[in-house]
């Protein structure tokens, strides 16, 4: 008992409170004891030690302590000093009980907070760092750290006081200037710095465009399969969504013309569609852009990581294309840096610069304006262009291995699809269901999403895996296929023997 530390509960003592100082440090104890701050057999700092602390006599302290003591709170121990008592006695009030009280009936949510709720997230990752096949995250244990808290601290340092303040609804001019630039450079189309918005990712960038381009019931196009990230955005906004088929050559805008031609909005990933990985054609594209400009439509574009690219020259973007003003621009810095810096930016016509900066200036304001800087410097000093060029050599080696793999454990049974570009693959199962893959899948560690988790409509989806092949190195790909090609092994059993192994 006599090693233990020696406790002093923090009194706040008022001198001229009333009742005096001696009955606020008598119950100032009492209350440490009774909370549970004091534990039972907590030995207390010596009376002179405690008298120091608060500032009061010495005698003040020990009329206290005796009061402690006559009421049986605390206990003297000759040669060891004062302790609080092991066993409160009964008949002393106890410290506060919690009930579980019976859950709140407050209102309900809004249809749309409902619907929102109700929507999981197409992907299913398991918890834990990394593993194969994780879709969505890049190399994470690559990314130059080094750099970037160098830029961290030098950002710091040269940060005025004025630049703690609020900072542009936009976005920090000189990383605007800077994304300008880049998509000039490798996304094939131009804009001015003003017409960027840094958002705090893409899915924050399609948030609040739905909500300053549609009203309640307005219909809008999403790509079947596709991104749960604009599916949320959508009903957010109150829309009706109308899914619209994706085939070889990306969406079907005939398709999407036929069944639903009173459309305000489009979201699109023509680049790489997400998730089957197809380029939309040429004739697809101007389609898309003629239909919206005789519709009236806006045409949402995410470009979220058309950076990698493995076998073909970059398709340059629908932007690009686009002389009606008809496309908006959105893309993140999730998977050529890394998702949780939370930054991503909006490309938007001029005229609609004014409207945007007043929506944006009543929601989040901006994201971080110190992230925002670090982020330019990388950009200004050629490290986003370095690590870029560097990660596609990377992934492109993972999704070597993710083919030799597949090819070496699976056999026939998982067919990968040509991957060009991107961080993930899209393979059909053959003769086995993508759900009972994922669960036997999960229970082997291994991560997989069956394709079918991004449909949402009446389209039926095939029977295949989405599958990440950036986060993790080629033998761990390696590993996570043999332990996939037991899962797709169990999974193909009927499911009486499956449940007796
Ligand atoms: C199709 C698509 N767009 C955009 C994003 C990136 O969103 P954010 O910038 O919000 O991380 C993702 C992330 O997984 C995605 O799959």
């Amino acid at each position: 008992m006599q090693n233990k530390p020696a406790a002093s509960p923090l009194i706040p003592i008022d001198p001229r409170a009333r009742g005096g100082l001696q009955k606020q440090i008598y119950a100032g104890i009492r209350r440490a004891i009774l909370n549970g701050t004091l534990r039972p057999g907590a030995r207390l700092l010596s009376s002179r030690a405690m008298a120091a602390d608060l500032a009061v006599s010495r005698t003040t302290m020990l009329l206290a302590m005796d009061q402690l003591r006559a009421e049986g709170y605390v206990t003297a121990r000759r040669g060891s000093g004062m302790f609080v008592v092991d066993e409160l006695p009964d008949d002393l009030p106890q410290p506060p009980v919690r009930i579980n009280k019976p859950a709140a009936t407050h209102p309900p949510l809004s249809r749309r907070g409902a619907a929102l709720s109700a929507t999981p997230p197409a992907s299913r990752r398991l918890t834990g760092p990394p593993r194969a096949f994780r879709i969505g995250s890049p190399a994470l244990d690559l990314f130059p750290r080094r750099v970037w808290s160098q830029l961290v601290r030098r950002c710091l340092k040269s940060l005025p006081a004025a630049g703690l303040d609020y900072g542009d609804p936009a976005g920090l001019p000189a990383l605007r200037a800077a994304i300008a630039a880049h998509v000039g450079a490798s996304r094939g189309t131009h804009c001015d710095a003003d017409q960027v918005f840094i958002v705090a990712g893409a899915a924050r960038g399609l948030d609040l465009l739905c909500r300053v381009l549609l009203d309640p019931g307005d219909l809008v196009w999403l790509e079947e399969p596709g991104y749960s990230g604009a599916w949320s955005a959508a009903l957010g906004a109150g829309a009706r969504i109308h899914p619209v088929r994706v085939d070889d050559e990306g969406l079907d805008v005939a398709a999407g013309a036929g069944s639903a031609p009173a459309a305000r909005l489009v979201f699109v990933t023509p680049s790489h569609q997400y998730p089957l990985g197809v380029a939309m054609s040429l004739p697809r594209r101007l389609a898309l852009l003629r239909w919206a400009g005789s519709a009236g439509a806006w045409v949402l574009e995410d470009d979220y990581d058309s950076e990698f690219r493995y076998s073909t020259h970059a398709v340059p973007c629908l932007h690009g294309l686009d002389t009606g003003e008809r496309v908006i621009y959105v893309n993140s810095f999730s998977k050529n840096l890394f998702p949780a810096l939370r930054l991503g930016f909006i490309i938007v016509p001029k005229d609609l610069r004014r409207q945007l900066f007043s929506s944006r200036s009543a929601a989040d304001m901006h994201p971080p304006v110190l992230d925002q800087m670090v982020l330019a410097e990388f950009m200004e000093g050629g490290h986003f262009e370095r690590h870029v060029r560097r990660m596609r050599a990377v992934y492109r080696e993972r999704l070597e291995a993710l083919a030799a793999a597949a090819e070496r454990w699976c056999g026939g049974a998982l067919r990968l699809r040509p991957v060009r570009t991107g961080l993930h693959a899209v393979a059909d199962l053959v003769g086995v269901d993508g759900e009972s893959v994922y669960r036997e899948a999960a229970a082997r560690g291994v991560e997989v999403t069956p394709l079918s988790a991004y449909y949402w409509g009446e389209a039926q989806p095939v029977e295949a895996l989405v599958m990440g092949f950036a986060a993790v190195d080629p033998a761990a790909l390696n590993l996570g296929m043999e332990r996939l090609a037991a899962a797709i092994e169990a999974a193909a059993r009927p499911t009486s023997r499956r449940r007796a192994d």
